[in-house]
This record gives structure tokens, sequence and C-alpha cells, in this order.
């Protein structure tokens, strides 16, 4: 059985990750996608918050499930017994910090490969960021995200405006 890791923060979640998730699905046996915990920015919807979006928006494909991890991308991908990484390339500015990835994951770890996909160019400019910033400042965020992801947005917007 093929099975591949898809890593990334996913703060939230958008239709570009969803298309390569979409991609993965199509070409490994099983595709888990592991939102990471320790990543070194401070995201908005916590572990359980991104997983749970995750999951309500992959329900279509049986062989994708969604997990969160901690620490080394590649300890956690043996764990699973993946072979392989699914990263999603949208522009040439991707390239260099993709390639130091693929290249040190390789070296901590030989049997397991890095598979580059390309997402629709529809959302080739698309990143979580952007998406976040709109949605703070009250924007329409309804043709980057899925409407469950947007509501999870809203939500978390009028809770942080509730606080402040
Ligand atoms: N569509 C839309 N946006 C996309 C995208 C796509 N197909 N692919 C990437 N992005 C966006 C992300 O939303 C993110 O946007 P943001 O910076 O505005 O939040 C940005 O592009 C890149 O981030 P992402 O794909 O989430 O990856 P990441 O850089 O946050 O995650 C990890 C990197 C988690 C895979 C990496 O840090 C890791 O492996 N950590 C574990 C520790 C480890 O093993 N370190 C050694 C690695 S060599």
């Amino acid at each position: 059985m093929r099975i591949a890791i898809y890593p990334g923060t996913f703060d939230p979640v958008t239709y570009g990750h969803l298309d390569v998730i979409a991609r993965a699905a199509d070409i490994f046996d099983k595709v888990i996608v592991g939102v990471a915990e320790n990543s070194a920015k401070r995201p908005l919807f916590t572990d359980l918050e991104r997983v749970q979006m995750i999951r309500a928006v992959v329900r279509k494909h049986p062989n994708v499930s969604v997990d969160s991890f901690q620490g080394l991308l590649v300890s956690y991908a043996k764990r699973k017994k993946a072979t392989a990484i699914v990263r999603g390339l949208r522009a040439v500015s991707d390239f260099e910090y993709e390639f130091q990835m693929a290249l040190t994951n390789r070296k901590l770890a030989r049997g397991i490969t890095t598979v580059f996909l390309m997402p629709h160019e529809e959302y080739t400019y698309l990143n979580s960021s952007i998406v976040r910033e709109i949605a703070l400042f009250g924007g329409d965020v309804s043709t980057f995200v899925p409407p469950e992801v947007r509501r999870m947005l809203a939500r978390k917007v009028r809770a942080m405006n509730a606080r402040a």
C-alpha cells in the first residue's frame, strides 16, 4: 500500500490545499494530511480546530485521513509507514524553500521521497495568510475556502472582536 503524508500548517485549509489533496488521493492508496503542531508560525486556529476543519472538507475522499504531528516530519512519516511526502508547488518562489526541505528530508530518511504536485493555476496566488487577513478585516473569503472553513473563520473573528 502506497501511503503519502501531506504536511502543512493549514491555518486555514484553502481550496488550493484541497486541490493538492484531491490530486494526491488519486495517486496514492492512502493520504494522511498532517497538521504541524510545532510550526514556527503562531496559528490562528488550534491544532484540534485545524484537524476538525480539514476533516469536515475531505469527507468525499475515502482514502484521506487527517491527523496532527509534533517533531520531525520524517519521523512522523516513518511512524505512519509513509513512503512519500506530498508538497504543492504553486510558483517559482516556492521552489527554493521546497528544494531545501525535500533534500534535507531525503538526507534524514532515504526511504521517503518528496513528490511535488501543482495545484490548479486558479490557486497559484493563494496562501493562508491572505485568507486570514481578508477574514480578519471582514472581507469575503468564499472564493478561497469552503463554506465550513468560512464559518469557522467568521466564528473566530467574532470571538476575537468580543474579547477586544
Ligand atoms: N494552496 C494554497 N496555499 C498553499 C498551498 C496550496 N496548494 N501550498 C502551500 N500554501 C501556503 C500555505 O497556506 C502557507 O501559507 P502561509 O505562509 O500564509 O501560512 C504557505 O503556503 C506555506 O506553508 P505550508 O504549505 O503550510 O507549509 P509550512 O511551510 O507552513 O509547513 C512543514 C511546513 C510543517 C511541512 C515543515 O515546517 C515541517 O516539516 N515541520 C516539521 C519539522 C521538520 O521536520 N522540520 C525539518 C524540515 S526539513
